[in-house]
């Protein structure tokens, strides 16, 4: 009996698992180039413009980052520093919990590890998903986090969009209307590839943020082989001098 139900769980659960996943907005795939130093920069730009204000990188701190993505501190110092913080500081911000809480319903949470936690194909959909829904607190929603409680806050630079939906009928004959594409009703700053573009460096910089080791981490990986290589030619020719004479 055990057996069987054990065999029934597995068979079900893949096909609950389709059931909850099929309807969701699909994900685009993030075009990052981890050794793209100025596509980092970019990004690192953009993150401090427009989403330190309500977002903190914790675990991060000003001066590593400049070391990172190729910034010297003087730079970091003069254009990316806004909260009076030295270049050695995490980077932190200035947002008061308990406020934010009141103003969002939600804490906005730190970014430092969201890109490992939730995808940079995530990221690089939900960047470019808000759209225009009058029922939401903030006027908009988003695509690949429905009723996310953040506003929309790149507006300026991608304009506004409105939803385009699909009527999808079931076999029952329910109708079910399915978020399909957008449509810009207020054209940004930018022009739809150049915001695509910013993403991509956005995405970009949230990742390495998530993983700053990753760079260093191939160059020594590189070293940690030829040492593996050599000590096993070194070990083979030990043993053969030490046993030379055991026979
Ligand atoms: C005005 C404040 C504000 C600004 C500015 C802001 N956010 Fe948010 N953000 C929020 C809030 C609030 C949430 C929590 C939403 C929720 O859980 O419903 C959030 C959540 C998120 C999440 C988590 C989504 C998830 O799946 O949990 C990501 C990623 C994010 N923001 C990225 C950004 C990026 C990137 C920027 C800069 C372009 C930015 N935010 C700017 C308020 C803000």
């Amino acid at each position: 009996m055990k057996k069987i139900i054990v065999a029934l769980i597995f068979l079900v659960l893949p096909a609950l698992s389709l059931a909850s996943g099929g309807e969701g907005y699909p994900l685009q795939k993030a075009p990052i180039d981890p050794h793209n130093k100025a596509s980092l920069q970019n990004g690192a730009k953009l993150f401090v413009n427009y989403c330190m204000g309500c977002h903190s990188l914790e675990h991060q701190r000003y001066n590593r980052m400049a070391r990172d993505i190729g910034l010297t501190e003087e730079q970091v110092k003069d254009n990316l520093v806004f909260t009076g913080a030295k270049v050695g500081d995490l980077m932190k911000n200035a947002m008061p919990k308990a406020e934010a809480k009141r103003w969002f319903g939600v804490v906005p949470p730190d970014l430092t590890l969201i890109a490992r936690s939730r995808g940079v194909d995530y990221l690089y959909t939900y960047l470019q998903t808000f759209y225009l829904d009058p029922t939401r607190p903030f006027g908009v929603n988003n695509a690949a986090f429905p009723n996310a409680g953040m506003p929309h806050v790149l507006w300026e630079l991608q304009g506004m969009q409105k939803p385009i939906y699909e009527v999808h009928k079931d076999r029952d004959g329910h109708e079910s209307k399915v978020l399909k594409d957008f449509e810009l009703v207020q054209p940004g700053s930018m022009s739809p590839p150049e915001f695509k573009e910013a993403m991509v460096d956005l995405v970009n910089f949230l990742s390495y943020a998530g993983e700053p080791i990753q760079l260093e981490r191939q160059r020594i990986g590189v070293w940690v082989v030829l040492f593996l290589v050599l000590a096993t030619v070194v070990f083979y020719l030990l043993k053969k001098e030490y046993w030379k004479d055991v026979h």
